[in-house]
């Protein structure tokens, strides 16, 4: 049995004492909730006062982005090791914007993916297709192509430290989501894909999370497919109220 992720993605929001609010909030409101695990993922400039007012608590850290290498003259970039000691568990790899605007590749995505793990983070990696892929049917080409490459040279066992998040872009901060059914179907499939490279048992361990315009009145019906273990939530996670709500429909409370 999966145990629900729900991670929130603030993107490029919250500036440091709003980060502090956002977090001290929801640190308040899940004080009760158990059975799920809560990650939040603020800006870099936030990660340590985030990390200290949520000390002590179950929800846990994680960065939106990072380097592979370790250190190195790579202005403006992040490390491992310093998402690490700023109390990151996990990081976000391969968002769609990080490919879309930022020029990254399942190259780039996979030697991200080798590096959090090597350095003990877990990543997200994250995957899905754009609505003129989806529109011509090649959904599930585009996300193999994309799993196939984030997962490229890894071991089973590293593979069981991951999470990997299905996100269609056309259904990312639209207020368009993808129906239970459709989203189900893909979680499905990249499970499948998982289990035919790494084994069964390694494919049934890692967390499939939806991500796409999840909000409070649409958790409920996609968190209960079978398939689907967790959300990844953009717009919705800068709230508190919603998040709670979200990360409450996890677990039917
Ligand atoms: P959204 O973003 O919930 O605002 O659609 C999700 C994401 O980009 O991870």
């Amino acid at each position: 049995m999966r145990t629900p992720i729900i991670a929130g993605n603030w993107k490029m929001h919250q500036t440091g004492q709003e980060a502090v609010d956002l977090a001290s909030g929801l640190r308040q409101r899940l004080k009760d909730v158990n059975g799920v695990r809560v990650v939040i993922c603020p800006p870099f400039t936030s990660l340590l006062s985030v990390s200290r007012a949520i000390e002590g608590s179950d929800i846990l850290l994680g960065g939106q982005n990072m380097h592979w290498e370790e250190k190195g003259a790579y202005t403006g970039e992040v490390s491992p090791t310093m998402l690490l000691t700023a109390g990151c568990k996990y990081v976000i790899v391969g968002h769609s914007e990080r490919r879309a605007l930022f020029s990254e590749t399942d190259d780039t995505v996979n030697l991200k993916t080798k590096s959090s793990l090597k350095f003990g983070l877990s990543p997200i990696i994250c995957v899905g297709e754009r609505l003129e892929q989806r529109e011509a049917n090649e959904t599930k080409e585009v996300v193999e192509h994309q799993v196939k490459g984030a997962f490229k040279d890894l071991n089973s066992e590293d593979v069981g430290k991951t999470v990997v998040a299905y996100e269609p872009v056309w259904a990312i901060g639209t207020g368009k989501t993808a129906t239970p059914e459709q989203a189900n179907e893909v979680h499905r499939f990249i499970r499948g894909l998982l289990s035919s490279e790494f084994g069964r048992e390694c494919a049934e361990e890692i967390n499939v999370l939806y991500g796409g315009s999840v909000k409070p009145e649409n958790s409920r019906e996609l968190l209960e497919m079978p398939e689907i273990d967790g959300a990844l939530v953009g717009g919705a996670s800068l709230d508190a109220q919603s998040f709670e709500k979200i990360v409450r429909s996890s677990i039917g409370d």
